[in-house]
């Protein structure tokens, strides 16, 4: 890409995210990116605000990586404290996120604009293809560990690691899987 402002989107987009873990709606707004911008970095917050991760670090940039091997201009990375200090850091050109519904835009646009404000980089939203608009990292997590297939709502290279997270987890803390009936 180039003209007037080459010099901006001559820089990559940074997609940011807890991933814990990635779904197909996170993976939908990947390679949409990766086919606007010149590259993306998937950058996988280290410590989740929200609540302990269910997945390590390590496992949740694999996956990724997994997920994203078919594309070319896509890297994965970590960062801890403000997104905006490391968007900066590394030359970002612009933060790409997804919006799924209304209450995403909701607390998505003061993000941003507190981004842009800190950092001067600009967001720039994507809207989740209709079909993923459901999907989020906490309700597959919570179908999966109450017996429900999730192999629609993640890429193959998650379903492995969460079968296996699932086999490690001490049977108190399992719950029961669904019978056939
Ligand atoms: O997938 P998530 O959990 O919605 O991702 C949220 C994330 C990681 C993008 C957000 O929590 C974040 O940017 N964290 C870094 C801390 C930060 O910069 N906070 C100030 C936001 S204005």
């Amino acid at each position: 890409m180039s003209g007037a402002n080459g010099a901006h989107v001559a820089r990559g987009a940074i997609y940011p995210g807890s991933f814990d873990p990635l779904t197909r709606g996170h993976l939908d707004v990947i390679e949409r990116a990766a086919a606007v911008f010149p590259s993306v970095l998937v950058a996988v917050v280290v410590n989740p605000q929200k609540r302990e991760p269910l997945f390590t670090l390590t496992e949740r940039k694999q996956m990724i990586v997994a997920a994203t091997a078919h594309l070319g201009n896509v890297e994965v990375a970590d960062f801890r404290g403000l997104l905006a200090a490391f968007a900066q850091r590394i030359g970002a050109g612009v933060i790409v996120k997804g919006l799924r519904v209304v209450a995403d835009f909701e607390s998505e646009m003061s993000t941003a604009l507190m981004n842009r404000s800190l950092s001067g980089i600009d967001t720039v939203f994507l809207p989740s293809d209709p079909q993923f608009s459901f999907i989020s990292s906490s309700l597959v997590k919570e179908v999966f560990f109450l017996g429900g297939e999730i192999d629609q709502y993640v890429p193959e290279a998650v379903l492995h690691v969460m079968r296996a997270k699932r086999a490690t987890l001490r049977p108190t803390e399992q719950t029961e899987e669904r019978q056939p009936s």
